[in-house]
């Protein structure tokens, strides 16, 4: 293909020097005529392993060159990669001056060539931003609508710096947020050679994988040098922890509580994060990233508390009351905490949770629940069908899967709030039934 790059910072001069390794014909575009001379005189204009050989080698096999003449590229392109900066500004905030003069630049040349080009912003932006920026940029310098005379599609990229090569040729996976169908074909084609899952998604979920990515690999090491730090005071090396911490694929470096859902509880999470928390104020050890989880932890209660309120109803029914399904236990549930958040504001609730219902009757936690929530366990229905009939608002509190049989019995005007992700909401009516997830 005939592909042009604009941007030849870190992500641009990776992406030009491999697609021109791939057999493509590539041009590299930049404001910067310092940068275009280095490429076109087989030179790397960052310093990244391996570059330096792989520019001067494509530079000579003439698939790479580089300019700083806008027109040309376009003119000669079939599909064009946008890879210039979206640096932050001082207050925190993406800037996006390089991708709306980069998109005005592009837009203005298309306006003047009557064949299809396909553009694909590989730069970090936020969801909205193609949407808002770069396509309304596009449209208004070309004269032309997204579909007639360009294609657009998100391209996030996953390269890190250092190992960004091999990174190109082996991602952990290729990302197109799909705007139009020719664009989403024609980028899936141009990475069907590498041995990686390819996503084609909608173009905020494509937008988003990047920032939770990025996002998460800055909790992960905040988590590992926290842990590290009450290592150290404990005299215990966070080392050996940790390296026995990672083989663990099961529960913690697997999907597992990775799940968008509700707030975690029971017996053993909220106990040990407060004494980590506690052990660490008294030794003076700071772990912010801990004590958030607490406090996050509450936020996403409270979340769920606006979400009811928003509804403007009072008969709630609640579906699953114990912090996860498949068991009896109450303590530190965070539907209970719900519960008792909605009582508080004068909801007139209900609960069923067959589980709970059991263990009321006989269950080791009869004693538990009569002592420490009977005022909950008063609310209990013996049925779903009771619990149906009393509310206007259902909410899933967890994932028990006689939860979904629900779905097929709501009557005209039910609105449910899920917390926990059921499984079949497609079966919903939504014309019927109004239906709201907690993150989704
Ligand atoms: N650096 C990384 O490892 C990495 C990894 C993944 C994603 N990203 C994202 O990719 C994007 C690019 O990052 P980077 O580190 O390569 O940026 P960079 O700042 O190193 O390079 C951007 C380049 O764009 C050029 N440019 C600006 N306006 C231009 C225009 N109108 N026409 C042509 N060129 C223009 C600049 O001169 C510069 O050379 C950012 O959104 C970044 O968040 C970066």
């Amino acid at each position: 293909m005939k592909i042009s790059v604009f941007g030849l910072g870190y992500v641009g001069c990776v992406s030009a020097a491999c697609f021109a390794e791939m057999g493509h014909d590539v041009i590299g575009v930049d404001i910067s005529e310092h940068k275009v001379d280095l490429i076109n005189k087989g030179q790397s204009p960052i310093v990244e392993n391996g570059l330096e050989e792989l520019i001067s080698q494509q530079k000579h096999a003439a698939r790479l060159r580089a300019t700083t003449d806008t027109v040309a590229a376009v003119r000669e392109s079939e599909v064009i990669f946008i890879c210039v900066g979206t640096p932050s500004n001082g207050n925190g905030s993406l800037h996006l001056g390089y991708v709306e003069r980069v998109c005005s630049e592009i837009g203005a040349v298309l306006r003047k060539i009557d064949r299809r080009v396909t553009i694909a912003l590989r730069s970090t932006v936020l969801p909205g931003v193609a949407e808002e920026v770069a396509i309304p940029c596009l449209e208004s310098s070309s004269g032309r609508k997204l579909g007639q005379g360009f294609g657009f599609a998100l391209n996030p990229e996953f390269l890190r710096e250092g190992t960004s090569l091999y990174d190109f040729y082996h991602p952990p996976k290729t990302v197109i947020g799909v705007f139009d169908k020719p664009s989403a074909e024609l980028l899936s084609l141009l990475y069907a050679g590498l041995p990686a899952p390819l996503f084609r998604l909608q173009p905020g979920e494509a937008a988003m994988i990047k920032y939770a990515d990025n996002a998460w690999h800055a909790v992960k090491v905040t988590f590992a040098n926290e842990i590290g730090r009450l290592c150290k005071n404990f005299r215990v090396d966070a080392r050996a922890v940790m390296n026995v911490f990672v083989k663990d694929t099961k529960l913690n470096l697997s999907p597992y509580y990775l799940k968008p859902g509700f707030a975690f509880g029971g017996s053993c999470l909220p106990k040990d994060l407060r004494a980590l928390a506690h052990y660490a104020r008294q030794s003076d050890v700071n772990v912010p990233l801990l004590e958030a989880a607490m406090h996050s932890n509450a936020e996403h209660i409270r979340y769920a508390l606006q979400m009811v309120k928003a509804y403007g109803r009072k008969r709630i029914g609640v579906l699953g009351l114990s912090f996860k399904h498949g068991t009896d236990d109450l303590r530190e549930s965070p539907v209970v905490t719900l519960v008792e958040q909605l009582l508080g504001k004068g909801y007139d609730v209900r609960i069923y949770d067959r589980n709970v219902s059991l263990a009321r009757l006989m269950g080791a936690n009869k004693e538990y629940i009569e002592r420490e929530v009977p005022h909950i366990a008063k609310l209990m229905c013996g049925s779903l069908e009771e619990l149906l009939r009393h509310s206007d608002i259902v909410v899933i509190g967890n994932s028990a899967e006689e939860h979904e049989a629900v779905l097929g019995d709501l009557r005209n005007g039910h609105k449910i709030i899920d917390l926990s992700g059921l499984k079949n909401v497609e079966h919903v009516n939504a014309k019927e039934v109004n239906y709201e997830g907690i993150c989704w």
